[in-house]
């Protein structure tokens, strides 16, 4: 197989091919003073199995159309078959029409993977099941469920009462088999959004969390105003240590300052997506990249 990293996803790219035992390939990515991207490969793809790793996390526009040029890129070289891998899928949050004259843009970029000339789409943890059906073309969604899981494991003995606890009830199903994989009770925090998208007010708590020590689970983290609301709920409601765990580390504007200053023992995420070296200073020993 051949290898490429897309500029945001060099170091898991790096780690991908240490496992596998091959190289990553070479190639150039130049951004011109106008913002226009140029890609070249230092070799021929022609008849090869081709990987592209790209996440799409900020800049979201600038890796997505990255991602796009590279993808054409190795289908004008005649690669036999492209798969992009795409760790954290940019506008699954945009997956319905749930109000009148908005669009679909997981649906476009969807599209647009395809039509750039991927055959086969790799993803985790989408934050929609339903995006999968997106894609004409063959795909697989991958899950960090089992790292995760295996960690709070590893951490289990030091717990005091666990109880899982979900923010979003979109995510309540999930947090149930997060709950049975360690054998937890479940609370939900009633959440519900206020304006527009990017502001979150947690409400209530259905669950007892008092006294107990709360892992708290969601799918990303993305401005943090979800867990910001929901660890001081929970502490008003008597909660002991809370564990915050979540796969992708979006961590948009000031993010990564509002959730170090909290009260959490221990922030568990994955490398779906590279937190910068200065925001993962804020948190020192207290955050787990799994
Ligand atoms: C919501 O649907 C997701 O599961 C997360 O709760 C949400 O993306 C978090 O966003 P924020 O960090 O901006 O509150």
């Amino acid at each position: 197989i051949k290898l490429y990293a897309g500029s945001a996803s060099i170091e898991l790219t790096n780690k991908v091919a240490e496992y596998l035992g091959v190289p990553v390939n070479g190639r150039d990515v130049v951004v011109f003073p106008n913002e226009n991207i140029f890609v070249k490969l230092h070799s021929s793809v022609r008849g090869q199995d081709c990987y592209v790793i790209q996440t799409t996390s900020a800049p979201v526009h600038r890796n997505l159309m990255e991602l796009l040029i590279m993808i054409q890129t190795l289908r004008l070289d005649s690669a036999a078959r492209i798969t992009a891998v795409i760790p954290y899928l940019c506008y699954a949050r945009s997956d319905k029409k749930d109000q009148p004259r908005v669009p679909i843009t997981a649906r476009l970029v969807a599209d647009m993977i395809e039509v750039a000339g991927a055959d086969r789409y790799i993803t985790l943890d989408l934050h929609a099941g339903q995006i999968q059906g997106f894609f004409t073309i063959p795909g697989d969604v991958l899950t960090a469920f089992h790292i995760l899981v295996d960690y709070l494991h590893s951490i289990k003995p030091r717990m005091h009462s666990p109880v899982l606890v979900t923010a979003d009830l979109g995510f309540a199903k999930k947090g149930r088999n997060f709950a049975a994989a360690i054998d937890a009770p479940m609370a939900f925090i009633e959440k519900r959004r206020v304006a527009n998208d990017a502001k979150a007010r947690a409400l209530t708590i259905i669950g007892d969390v008092n006294g107990r020590d709360c892992v708290l689970v969601d799918d990303e983290i993305d401005t943090g105003g979800t867990m910001v609301e929901a660890v001081n709920i929970l502490k008003e409601n008597g909660a002991r240590n809370v564990y915050m765990v979540f796969v992708h580390p979006v961590f948009s504007a000031n993010a990564a300052q509002r959730l170090a200053s909290l009260p959490v023992t221990e922030f568990i995420t994955t490398d779906s997506i590279p937190i910068p070296p200065e925001k993962k200073a804020l948190f020192g020993e207290r955050l787990k990249i799994l």
